[in-house]
């Protein structure tokens, strides 16, 4: 199997081709059924049911590429109209191993409605093929403040300030909320794609559950987050995508490393 090389095909023909537990992380961020209206590959099912038989299709194919203490990460997006995602992680759950729920805090709103709180998260069904996954959680700490460095100094009933402090500067544990701002229109990392995600999120996804030299993923590669990200970390990676203009920007991204 080639890797570090991006696949122009379709996931549903490509996923077959590949060897049985063959990556560490298969990072999936599917079309969502009919949430981007303008979008011709979110609008390509005639009904829920088609959609939820080709997800299962592609699905069965990443849990049988999956390493037994590998993580599946699944992106899902309920739309104004649209709550399928709902019904895809209760077929999922049916069939495969439930592992997390995590939901991506964007920090900021998107599609302004109307009826309703403006949707600001997106979510991430997190899958296993065994209980024993591995789960690197000191990876993704997340650095205290000063002000609560400083109060926690102060706080008399902590003895040894050495091993205090030396616990305070590791930063705390990640929790399974995970704010990290979307795009802006300005960013300079964006590329073009209608739903690039972040990088510090994926690096967050690849961060806990690798490590240096593992194989990640992707099967809906779109601009090439995936790429970018396990390069730069170190790991190896496999990509999909269907749409040779998208396939061209993810090279491009990863010529120019375009952060
Ligand atoms: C939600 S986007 C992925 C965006 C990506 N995470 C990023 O950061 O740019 C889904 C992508 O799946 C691609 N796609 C749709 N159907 C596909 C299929 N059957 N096989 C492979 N790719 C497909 C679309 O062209 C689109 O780029």
């Amino acid at each position: 199997m080639k890797t570090n090389h991006i696949i122009t095909g379709d996931a549903c023909h490509e996923l077959p081709k590949l060897p049985d537990a063959a990556f560490q992380t298969i990072i999936a961020d599917p079309p969502y059924y009919n949430v981007l209206t303008d979008e011709t590959w979110d609008t390509q099912w005639h009904s829920e049911e088609d959609y939820l038989a080709w997800s299962m299709h592609w699905a069965r194919q990443c849990i049988r590429l999956l390493k037994s203490d590998g993580l599946f990460f699944c992106f899902g997006q309920l739309g104004k109209r649209e709550h399928v995602f709902i019904h895809l992680m209760s077929h999922f759950c049916t069939e495969f191993q439930f592992h997390d729920l995590v939901i991506w805090d964007r920090a900021v709103g998107y599609n302004e409605r109307r009826d309703s709180f403006t949707p600001a998260y997106e979510i991430i069904l997190v899958l296993r093929k065994s209980e024993k996954v591995k789960f690197i959680k000191d990876a993704v700490r997340i650095p205290y403040d000063e002000q609560t460095i400083a109060a926690y100094l102060k706080d008399t009933r902590y003895k040894d300030k050495a091993a205090r402090h030396q616990h305070l500067m590791a930063g705390k544990y990640a929790t399974n909320l995970l704010r990290v701002p979307s795009l802006k229109g300005n960013s300079k990392e964006k590329c073009g794609h209608p739903c690039q995600k972040p990088y510090g999120l994926i690096e967050k996804l690849i961060l806990c559950s690798t490590e240096a030299g593992e194989l990640v993923l992707d099967p809906f590669l779109g601009s090439g987050t995936t790429a970018v990200v396990a390069q730069a970390l170190g790991r190896g990676w496999l990509g999909i995508e269907r749409n040779p203009h998208y396939v061209k920007m993810a090279t491009q991204r990863l010529k120019e490393r375009l952060l």
